[in-house]
């Protein structure tokens, strides 16, 4: 795969400070910028199709990941990240039926929607649970 910077850049700031997610996360950022550059360079709805599936895959893989590594850790905060989890998952599941049906059409916005939600949770959700894996003391 060849990692492009066209909607999400991976930055430092982003790091947890545990390799194994970091490491997810930047995977997750180069298939949602293979998707972006497939929808942005005019590619059919198969191949769109295609890629949607794989930032999906590793989507779900990821979170039951962190999901286990909150478990393990006695995550206090577990269910209010997994609440953040499952709702993405809804609404991108919804919107990948709706488009394999070709009902909607993958837009900018919807491509945005999901590097926003990304950056987003991975810099205060993420973030957090990576302080407290790594003993660090989280504000409130
Ligand atoms: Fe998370």
């Amino acid at each position: 795969m060849i990692p492009n910077v066209g909607l999400m850049r991976w930055l430092d700031l982003y790091s947890t400070g545990i390799e194994t997610i970091d490491r997810q996360h930047e995977n997750l950022t180069d298939l949602l910028n293979c998707l972006n550059e497939a929808w942005r360079t005019g590619k059919g709805h198969d191949v769109l199709l295609f890629r949607l599936d794989q930032f999906l895959d590793a989507v779900g893989a990821h979170f039951r990941d962190e999901e286990t590594l909150m478990q393990e850790k006695a995550y206090p905060d577990l269910d209010l990240h997994r609440a953040e989890h499952d709702f993405l998952l809804v609404q991108v599941l919804q919107f990948r039926t709706q488009f394999a049906n070709t009902e909607v059409e993958l837009t900018e916005s919807m491509l945005d929607f999901f590097r926003d939600w990304l950056r987003d949770h991975i810099l205060i959700s993420d973030r957090r649970l990576g302080r407290f894996v790594l003993g660090i003391p989280t504000p409130r």
